[in-house]
């Protein structure tokens, strides 16, 4: 027998408004699925949820005007409802029926992924054995506080795979998430097929082992040897895989941001096709971490041929009109001392090194463009000439930069390192310490705020090997980012949270996620 705490619902991300009225509300057999206007998917998705959880097979109609309802799960796009911001939506549970009203599909998906919490947590149990849904009579009416929700994974460390992904993106529809930016290049490998470099993935998929904890240092004929574990990692995704990870996230209103990280953080990519790089290498696919001093060759045009060329296969793959350069921890040491670059610098009349990469950054952010494209880039691409349009991802450094970016009426998400970064351990960026976290900076006017697009929380798995260490990372702080991601800043507050918490792990139970 569950009791009913205080009234007060726990489901997380908090919503705008709720409260709970007398009543009670039975899902059983005979309940109807009442539909308009919508997609298939939301419809399937609560189908498929209510069968799976409960066996239960329930019939779905077309809503029809003249018919009184009752025992009922009525949800409704109102189109002519101009006035429903996006992705909002309101829940209400009375004797007779469930409502869920929205302006727009995404509203009515966040509506049933609200019900499905409710029915995990709130479901009195009077017979273990009953199909029977018993809830309580509420209404809610809800939105979120920022458009961009976003949880980015790298892949490249560590390679994960299909089943891992779709268990995320499951987690993220649940906490209201809509992006999902995918890191699939890197030093230490490349993970997404390009079908006109298929070396990419024959050559840049692969690594040796990787250095190990306190790793010991060997010098031969002035090389340094690193230790490492010997242990291969390997494994990319098909265009095929791709094609069908899209369209999960689909389903769940997710669009995937897939991140090709350029002009640094290649060396996967050099040691593929060592022409792009500055020194002609040779090149392995890294085992180490940190900054690699390798990077694309500035003053050769093939790298630009060749980035065009993926970014064009990667603008076909997936859907969405962002894509992620990357930029980020590009060292100028190859640049300095080699003849091609300096010669560009000459030719296009720069300054120094440093303005090679906002060369390469302007001239793929104008490819972009051209084929309607909108770049982001980690906060290193900043330069006063940047493109208008481009969008700045905030990690780390240099915040009057992207202080100025936004007050020039560009765009930036938020992933500021020391709190949304879920890479640290629990005791160095503590769940309050997430939780509190604000990305709007409090020195931001209120003019300014609708630039600064949401937040991030990033994972980067150098130390992450497999899904299960995913799920013990990113539990419970991606909940928090979840809460800061949607809820208004009033109705936030740790100690309920902390409350709602320990009730939710059992639904991360039924969805086979780990945590501590
Ligand atoms: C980053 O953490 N290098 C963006
Ligand atoms: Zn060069």
């Amino acid at each position: 027998m569950k009791i009913m705490n205080n009234n007060t619902l726990k489901i997380i991300p908090e919503p705008v408004k709720s409260s709970i009225n007398d009543g009670k509300f039975f899902i059983n057999s005979r309940t109807k699925l009442i539909s308009n206007d919508l997609t298939d998917d939301v419809l399937k998705f609560l189908r498929k949820f209510l069968k799976d959880y409960k066996g239960l097979n329930l019939n779905q109609e077309e809503f029809s005007h003249t018919i009184n309802y009752d025992n009922a799960i009525i949800l409704k796009v109102m189109n002519s409802n101009k006035t429903m911001q996006k992705e909002s939506y309101t829940l209400q549970i009375s004797k007779a029926l469930i409502e869920i009203t929205a302006g727009e599909v995404n509203g009515i998906f966040y509506g049933i992924q609200t019900l499905i919490q409710i029915i995990f947590l709130e479901n009195i149990v009077i017979d273990e054995k009953s199909e029977t849904i018993t809830l309580p009579c509420l209404k809610i009416s809800d939105y979120p506080r920022f458009k961009w929700r976003g949880f980015m994974l790298d892949e490249a460390r560590h390679f994960f795979g299909k089943e891992t992904i779709k268990k995320l993106l499951d987690l993220m529809a649940l906490l209201k998430f809509n992006i999902f930016h995918w890191h699939l290049t890197d030093d230490q490998g490349w993970r997404i097929e390009i079908k006109k470099y298929s070396l990419l993935t024959e050559i840049g998929s692969k690594r040796e082992g990787t250095i190990v904890p306190n790793a010991k240092i060997a010098r031969s004929k002035g090389k340094r040897k690193v230790e490492t574990d010997n242990i291969p990692v390997d494994g990319f995704y098909t265009q095929e895989d791709l094609k069908e990870i899209i369209q999960y996230a689909n389903e769940r209103y997710i669009t995937i941001i897939p991140e090709i990280d350029f002009p640094g953080h290649v060396v996967a990519a050099l040691a593929s096709y060592p022409k792009l790089s500055c020194n002609g290498g040779p090149f392995k696919v890294s085992s180490l971490f940190g900054v690699h001093k390798d990077v694309f060759c500035i003053g050769n045009e093939q790298v630009f041929e060749f980035s065009k060329d993926v970014l064009k296969e990667v603008m076909k793959i997936f859907p969405s009109k962002y894509l992620h350069v990357g930029g980020d921890e590009v060292p100028t040491r190859r640049w300095n001392t080699c003849e091609k670059c300096q010669t560009r610098i000459a030719k296009e009349g720069l300054n120094n090194t440093k303005e090679l990469q906002e060369y390469y950054t302007s001239r793929i952010c104008s490819f972009l463009k051209s084929h309607e494209h909108i770049l982001i880039g980690w906060n290193e691409i900043l330069y006063d000439n940047l493109d208008i349009d481009a969008v700045c991802q905030y990690w780390t450094n240099n915040f009057d930069l992207v202080l100025d970016h936004i007050k020039k009426g560009r765009k930036v998400i938020m992933s500021e390192m020391s709190t949304i970064y879920l890479n640290y351990p629990i005791e160095l960026t503590p769940l309050r310490k997430t939780y509190e976290y604000d990305p709007l900076p409090t020195e931001l006017e209120e003019n300014y705020v609708q630039n600064v697009l949401g937040l991030e929380a990033c994972l980067w798995t150098e130390i992450v090997k497999d899904s299960k260490m995913v799920e013990l990372r990113i539990i419970p702080r991606l909940l928090a980012v979840g809460e800061i991601g949607w809820s208004p800043k009033e109705v936030k507050n740790f100690e309920r949270f902390e409350e709602k918490l320990n009730s939710f792990y059992k639904i991360l139970d039924y969805y086979k996620i780990g945590y501590d």
